[in-house]
């Protein structure tokens, strides 16, 4: 656990990370069904209520374990994603990044970009110099994900995760240290 950290926004050019609304619920509802989502990302939220609670855990930083935002276009705030920064440790210095892109959204540089944003913000204001990102080694997309956020390939880890489809994976390990890859440029961060 760290100090307690309001939820904030980040913007670098075309895509802003906001903090999370109720509103977002139903697009989470939707997004959590997408089969590769399911797969790789696993969250189980069968209904609107689910939907509601995942949402608002995700809004609720009070307990300084997390950093969690959507991603949206900065030109309008709809939901296109989730960026999160997860088991922060300050005693250790370390945190883990997950993240998730709608179908819709894919294949335009946003998980890349929203993962480097996070990525810059942390290391600027959070007690940590080590991010640790893990994928499936079937999930190609997610380790381009990492090789254009920064990261870092470490090494692979067998049969570590079981995934949605109830098989444990082999996974690649990638980390991202304070100091590695460029400046901060371009991130505006706010209170909410
Ligand atoms: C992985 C994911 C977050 C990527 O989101 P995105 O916004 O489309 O990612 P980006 O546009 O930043 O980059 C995707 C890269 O993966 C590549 N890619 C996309 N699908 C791919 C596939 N099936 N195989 C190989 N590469 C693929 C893209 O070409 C792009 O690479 P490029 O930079 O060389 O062009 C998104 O596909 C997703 O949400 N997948 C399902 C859930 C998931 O895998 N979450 C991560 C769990 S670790």
């Amino acid at each position: 656990m760290t100090a307690a950290l309001g939820p904030v926004w980040l913007r670098s050019g075309p895509v802003t990370l906001r903090p999370w609304t109720d509103a977002d619920a139903p697009v989470v509802l939707a997004a959590l069904h997408d089969p590769e989502i399911v797969l790789w990302n696993g969250s189980a939220v069968p209904d609107i209520a689910a939907a509601e609670a995942w949402v608002r855990r995700r809004a609720d930083w009070s307990e300084g374990d997390h950093a969690s935002f959507a991603i949206s276009a900065t030109a309008g705030l709809a939901l296109l994603g989730s960026v999160s920064l997860h088991e922060i440790d300050p005693v250790q210095g370390d945190a883990e990044i997950g993240y998730w892109v709608a179908a819709q959204a894919r294949g335009h540089g946003l998980a890349a970009r929203a993962v480097t944003l996070v990525c810059r913000w942390a290391f600027a204001v959070l007690p940590v110099d080590r991010i640790e990102l893990a994928h499936a080694v079937e999930n190609a997309a997610s380790g381009r994900v990492a090789e254009r956020a920064g990261f870092t390939l470490e090494g692979r880890l067998r049969r570590s995760y079981r995934y949605g489809d109830g098989v444990k994976h082999d996974e690649l390990l990638w980390s991202r240290l304070r100091g590695d890859g460029g400046s901060s440029t371009g991130v505006c961060g706010t209170r909410a």
